[in-house]
């Protein structure tokens, strides 16, 4: 079973294979904003990719159409379409910034 470990508040939560990271989030209690409910249309769930890079698909056009093509310079992908397919870990923006 995938796990995802979300920063900087070190959530551990376990997942099935194929959920979003959106999903499990807020099944955990993970506070990741959002407007659209895991629609694709706010942008607003971003997250940076801090490893497992690699248990996750390609980059969507909807992922495309909010971040542009910078993922090899900013790692953030939008929760709500990241399918986790193995073990990921994630940090949270919003989080990281009020340090
Ligand atoms: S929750 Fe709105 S784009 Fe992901």
């Amino acid at each position: 079973m995938p796990k995802i470990t979300y920063l900087p508040l070190g959530i551990v939560a376990e997942c099935s294979d194929g959920e979003t990271v959106f999903a499990v989030a807020q099944r955990a209690k993970v506070p990741i904003p959002t407007a659209c409910a895991g629609k694709a249309s706010c942008g607003l769930c971003r997250v940076k990719i801090v490893a497992g890079e690699q248990s996750l698909p390609p980059i969507g056009r909807e992922e495309t159409k909010h971040l542009g093509n910078t993922y090899f310079i900013t790692k953030l992908r939008l929760s709500c379409q990241a399918r986790v397919h193995g073990d990921v870990t994630v940090a949270l923006p919003d989080l990281t910034k009020r340090k």
